[in-house]
């Protein structure tokens, strides 16, 4: 996936090149996801919607025929999205971007999407993640109502899963409030919390549709038994967020496995970082 663009000036450095730019951070987070020991095999998906930050240019690239949706996304038609392919180790896409990204481009009638400049590896040719109906429904719901926020980052926190096996700690308030005690920044940060949405089979649209209203009020989700999701102005920022709540998830993880319950910030505490840093 090369973005040819005739108008870039010789000696434009790459890293000048916005889409190089966008590739290059996703690999970043790729490393980091793979690193932080959250992404086994092919797990975790990352999108962003690019229209507007790239110049819409792909002028020798070959375009596949067009793949129906299951259902139509016409306020999206003609826009452009990077996504991971389904299959792919985020280490891989850290490594070898270009093999395991691909720039997608909702059809004109907003009911199926076409691959620009597909790529292809020795197993033949990358398509989008399998969680790609969650993402332009989320996309679609971002681009109406957050337009600022163009990434999502979906992987697997082995920390947060483990929380949401417990019939306790899934139960969004307690979490919260919990996972808000653990350390000053996770208020700080997120002070919305986790939106946590009940086990759904992974890439359904009830798995989306759920996703699409708890993101009204987060902007990190905790799929139960199976992962999170986070929402921001950037890929790198949506990392953030999932890496704040881990932390906190951590440090409950390590109290209890110490053999103590960790006593957590008072209510008075956190809510003084409330009034601090979000009641101005
Ligand atoms: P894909 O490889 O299809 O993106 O799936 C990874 C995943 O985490 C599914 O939930
Ligand atoms: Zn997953």
């Amino acid at each position: 996936m090369t973005h040819q663009d005739p108008e870039q000036q010789a000696g434009d450095h790459p890293a000048n090149d916005p889409l190089s730019h966008l590739v290059a951070e996703i690999a970043e987070v790729a490393e980091y996801l793979w690193q932080k020991g959250w992404a086994e095999r092919n797990s975790g998906n990352i999108s962003v919607r690019v229209n507007g930050l790239i110049r819409e240019a792909f002028p020798s690239g070959s375009i596949s025929s067009a793949t129906p949706l299951s259902e139509p996304f016409l306020r999206m038609a003609g826009d452009l999205y990077l996504v991971t392919g389904t299959g792919c180790r985020m280490r891989d896409v850290s490594r070898e971007p270009d093999k395991n990204l691909l720039m997608i481009r909702i059809t004109a009638e907003g009911d199926g999407y076409e691959i620009l400049s597909p790529p292809e590896t020795k197993s033949g040719p990358v398509v989008p993640t399998s969680e790609l109906i969650s993402h332009l429904m989320i996309h679609r719901y971002l681009k109406e109502h957050q337009p600022t926020k163009r990434a999502i980052v979906h992987t697997h926190p082995s920390e947060l899963i483990a929380l949401s096996h417990s019939p306790v700690y899934k139960e969004e308030s307690l979490l919260n409030r919990i996972l808000w005690g653990m350390l000053p920044e996770t208020t700080i940060l997120v002070p919305e919390g986790l939106g946590v949405i009940p086990y759904r089979i992974t890439g359904s649209s009830e798995l989306a549709y759920a996703s699409v209203n708890a993101l009204q009020s987060h902007s990190v989700l905790l799929w139960e038994k199976h992962g999170c999701l986070a929402v921001a102005p950037t890929v790198m920022e949506a990392f953030d967020l999932i890496d704040v709540m881990v932390k906190s998830a951590d440090i409950l993880l390590k109290c209890l496995h110490a053999g103590f319950s960790p006593e957590g910030l008072t209510d008075e505490q956190i809510e003084e970082l409330r009034d601090r840093f979000h009641r101005k």
